[in-house]
């Protein structure tokens, strides 16, 4: 069975072919376009990020294809009433209908047995344009397309062990893997998952403002470091060693009871220590290494002791990391000294899986695929939350 998976939640345009044969998954390609237009302005519009996806989508597509060797080309072209349902799917995509049109008149349609898109949580704008490009491809080539929450697909790109490149992977042994505890960590959430199998999650504790990916953004634009903060913010923290850092910034809800976190009084005092260091030295190069150092320091903290504290309580087996922040090294290394091997096994995603990707809408897709809709039915839901999905939400 070929999963075609389409992301677009945030801002960057993933496109994934994942095949399963027999229990066995290979990755078919996998191409992910970063908006880098976002670094200009310190975060990510969603008009702007919109109408990225709408340049990126078919040129990504074309590609994944072509990695996946299902690129055929056909001179074919589409009828009259195909096209104008075409332009009925895509008359908010202005962007996208030319382009898609000239696709589906140049490729044949790829042997895929299911599409998979992200229909939420994510940027209002943004999901719609990866559903309404699902929609249309479904449509002319008649496949069903399989809805997919964002969270939960950071969380089961894990599942088939050591899923990466070319080579077959398989998927974990449930006995040895459940109850696991995820932390998402992201630039739009911070979660903790129960999962206590694959398909059954309970939202455990989540941030009450700021997402700590939201946290390393806001901190690096005040810094004056650019976009996306937490991968800047990491490199820059390097030049510290621990023994000579002098800031130390608070630890907010570390010691509360509960598996809640909130970060935007960190981001807060970033602001205070800059307003309250004289000018000169605030410029300095030690300076902003340390601030960088101090900021990482603390999410770090903050994310491995909720994240400790909940697999304790929950007796969790694994602990699970995913999303954007889950890439950083600092967090993947003190995650892994810092727990018991004896009590609990580690899964951490390759860090091109940490990040948005359509191998990971693919993976959930594969998962969910009993969950399949015409096109007809597909929609977005810029809210949604996992354990609690369509009607509920
Ligand atoms: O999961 P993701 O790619 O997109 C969302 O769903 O939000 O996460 C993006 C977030 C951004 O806030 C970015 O700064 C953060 O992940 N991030 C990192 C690192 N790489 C990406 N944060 C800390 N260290 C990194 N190496
Ligand atoms: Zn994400």
């Amino acid at each position: 069975m070929k999963i075609l998976a389409i992301e677009t939640s945030c801002d960057d345009t993933g496109i994934a072919i994942l095949e399963e044969k027999r229990g066995k998954f290979t990755v078919l390609s996998n191409i992910v376009s970063s908006q880098q237009i976002h670094a200009n302005y310190g975060g990510v519009f969603p008009i702007m990020a919109k109408r990225e996806h709408q340049t990126n989508l078919v040129p990504v597509l074309v590609h994944a294809l072509k990695q996946a060797k299902l690129a055929n080309p056909k001179s074919k072209t589409l009828n009259p009433k195909q096209i104008q349902t075409l332009k009925k799917i895509l008359e908010k995509e202005s962007g996208l209908y030319q382009f898609t049109k000239e696709f589906l008149e140049t490729y044949e349609k790829p042997s895929v047995d299911y599409l998979a898109v992200t229909h939420g949580p994510g940027l209002e704008p943004c999901l719609w344009v990866g559903v309404n490009f699902a929609k249309a491809l479904s449509f002319v080539w008649d496949i069903p397309v399989i809805p997919v929450n964002h969270i939960e697909a950071h969380i089961a790109v894990n599942f088939p062990e050591k899923i990466n490149g070319n080579s077959k992977s398989e998927i974990l042994n449930p006995k040895t893997t459940f109850p696991a505890i995820s932390l998402i960590v992201s630039g739009g959430h911070t979660q903790l998952i129960l999962v206590k199998k694959i398909g059954e999650y309970e939202i455990i504790g989540e941030t009450r403002d700021d997402a700590a990916g939201e946290c390393f953004d806001k901190a690096a634009r005040i810094l004056g470091l650019g976009y996306p903060g937490g991968p800047i913010i990491s490199k820059v923290a390097e030049k510290v060693d621990r023994g000579r850092a002098s800031i130390t910034l608070p630890r907010p809800m570390m010691h509360s009871k509960d598996y809640d976190f909130s970060f935007s009084g960190l981001k807060t005092s970033v602001l205070y220590k800059l307003r309250d260091t004289k000018p000169e030295i605030a410029k300095s190069k030690t300076f902003i290494q340390e601030m960088c150092f101090a900021v990482q320091d603390a999410i770090c903290d903050v994310l491995i002791k909720k994240t400790l504290n909940a697999a304790k309580d929950y007796k969790a087996k694994t602990i699970i990391l995913g999303g954007g922040v889950s890439a950083n090294q600092e967090l993947r290394e003190r995650f892994s000294y810092t727990l018991d091997p004896k009590t609990y096994t580690l899964i951490v995603p390759p860090r091109e899986l940490s990040t948005d990707n359509g191998l990971m809408i693919a993976v959930a897709g594969y998962f969910n695929r009993t969950k399949k809709i015409g096109w007809q039915r597909l929609s977005v839901h810029p809210n949604l939350r996992i354990g609690k999905e369509f009607g509920n939400i």
